[in-house]
């Protein structure tokens, strides 16, 4: 089996060497727990072995993605000159009709552009589109199957339940995902400080690490401390 590598310290034994191939992975988590830096670590990495990347970005310009990524020092502007990256923003008028575009093109553009990684972060926006639950799962299933047909693996972002921490916005994507990765954030009992933790809940074809593990954000990205204990 394939495994690409997170490029995150620590994640990857966690995974036992990386993200199997063809593998959707949620990636969810409150705000500002990391969940726009890891899919731009991920892309990052594949952009370094020399991998053909697409970066769906539903919230961000692009002008932001590399901002955001040089702050951890990935310049990702050559690689879109060398047409090794695909950075795509939606915009946000009209998302219905550029949605729809994007989807008929997606195929295509992940074939000829022979692109191995793909992230959309965050699909939150993508499945508020819709009002009923039955809409929303048909739409988000199909699209999983577009992606899964083009053998890509991809990274997917979501905001979590606010009831739930350890669901999703909508507690769809965790089912269409063949693995859920959960950013959260804990306190100890005085609340003198946050830590950030991560766990695998799910990773098809893997006998992942099933422990909560303690994160940091670092100048160079998001690093597990895989060797540590939290409780
Ligand atoms: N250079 C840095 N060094 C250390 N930590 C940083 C650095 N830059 C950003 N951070 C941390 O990363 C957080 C933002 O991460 P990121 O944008 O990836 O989160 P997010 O989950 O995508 O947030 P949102 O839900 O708002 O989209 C900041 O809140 C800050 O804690
Ligand atoms: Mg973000």
């Amino acid at each position: 089996m394939e495994l690409l590598k997170t490029g995150i310290i620590g994640l990857d034994d966690m995974i036992l060497g990386g993200i199997p191939k063809g593998h959707i992975v949620a990636v969810m988590g409150p705000p500002g727990t990391g969940k726009s830096t890891f899919s731009l670590q991920f892309i990052y990495t594949g952009l370094k072995n020399n991998e053909n990347c697409i970066y769906l970005s539903l919230e961000e310009s692009e002008e932001n993605i590399i901002k955001t990524a040089s702050i951890y020092g990935w310049d990702m502007k050559p690689y879109i000159t060398n047409k090794k990256l695909a950075l795509v923003n939606l915009s946000t008028l009209n998302f219905k009709s550029t949605i729809d575009r994007v989807e008929n093109e997606l195929p295509n553009l992940i074939k000829l552009f022979h692109g191995t990684r793909f992230a959309i972060d965050p699909i939150t926006l993508y499945e508020m589109i819709h009002d009923s639950e039955p809409e929303r799962r048909n739409h988000l299933f199909n699209f999983a199957r577009l992606i899964k047909e083009t053998g890509i693996t991809a990274v997917i972002t979501s905001e979590i339940s606010k009831e739930n921490p350890f669901y999703s916005r909508y507690g769809l994507i965790e089912y269409i995902a063949d693995g859920v990765i959960i950013l959260r954030q804990v306190r100890p009992a005085d609340m003198s400080a946050v830590t950030t933790v991560i766990e695998i809940s799910k990773m098809r074809h893997t006998d992942h690490s099933k422990e909560v593990k303690p994160y940091n954000i670092t100048k160079n990205g998001i690093v597990v401390h895989s060797g540590d204990e939290v409780f």
